[in-house]
């Protein structure tokens, strides 16, 4: 059984929807959220499957503390889904390729500090793109720098609002983010 642990900070449609396409499965399993934001909606969300829950702060995820977790959980791989703080050298040094990050444009394009959610697509949009899309990744030390896994495109026509901008790439995260996953820990031993 490989775990995975999903790290995310606000409303976490992506957590929840990674943690409904794994629920059933015997060889993957989400066996930890974690949210540097007691407020954030993900943790209602997941708790519906009950999944076990952490909350931290910045100092417990630069000092050990957030790792000291996922080692003693055999937390084999790591999957980011709106978190916005910066994974540690220490975190990265333990799982090398086995973090992941999707980001909403196609990066290069739009991506660092900053630059999540909405301030993504108002880019998009005042740059007049005719697509965005999304990325899935592998974490480095920098903002949304690591190694391209996957990107899908959506095709943007005229009169568009942020709102459905924002709307075409979600419907590309929930489509395929769980998939990938499963791809690469069917890969990975
Ligand atoms: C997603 O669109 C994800 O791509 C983005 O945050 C959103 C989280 O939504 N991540 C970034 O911008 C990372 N730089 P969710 O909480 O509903 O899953």
């Amino acid at each position: 059984m490989k775990k995975i642990a999903i790290f995310a900070s606000g409303n976490g449609s992506n957590a929840e929807n990674i943690v409904k396409y794994f629920h059933q499965n015997e060889k993957i399993k989400v066996d930890l959220v974690g949210s540097n934001n007691s407020e954030a909606k993900v943790l209602d969300r997941v708790s519906r499957y009950r999944v076990p829950t952490i909350i931290f702060n910045k100092e417990n995820l630069m000092n050990g503390g957030v790792l000291e977790i996922l080692e003693q959980k055999k937390i084999d791989f790591i999957v980011l889904a709106g978190f916005l703080l910066k994974i540690p050298k220490t975190i990265i040094n333990k799982y090398v390729n086995k973090i992941i990050n999707i980001h909403p444009s196609l990066l290069p394009l739009y991506g660092g500090k900053g630059m999540y959610g909405n301030y993504v697509h108002q880019k998009v949009l005042e740059e007049r793109d005719k697509k965005t899309g999304i990325t899935i990744h592998f974490v480095n030390e920098k903002y949304d720098d690591g190694a391209i896994i996957f990107q899908a495109k959506c095709l943007l026509d005229d009169n568009l609002t942020i709102k459905k901008i924002a709307k075409k790439v979600h419907d590309l995260e929930i489509k395929f983010y769980p998939k990938i996953i499963e791809n690469i820990l069917n890969e990975q031993n």
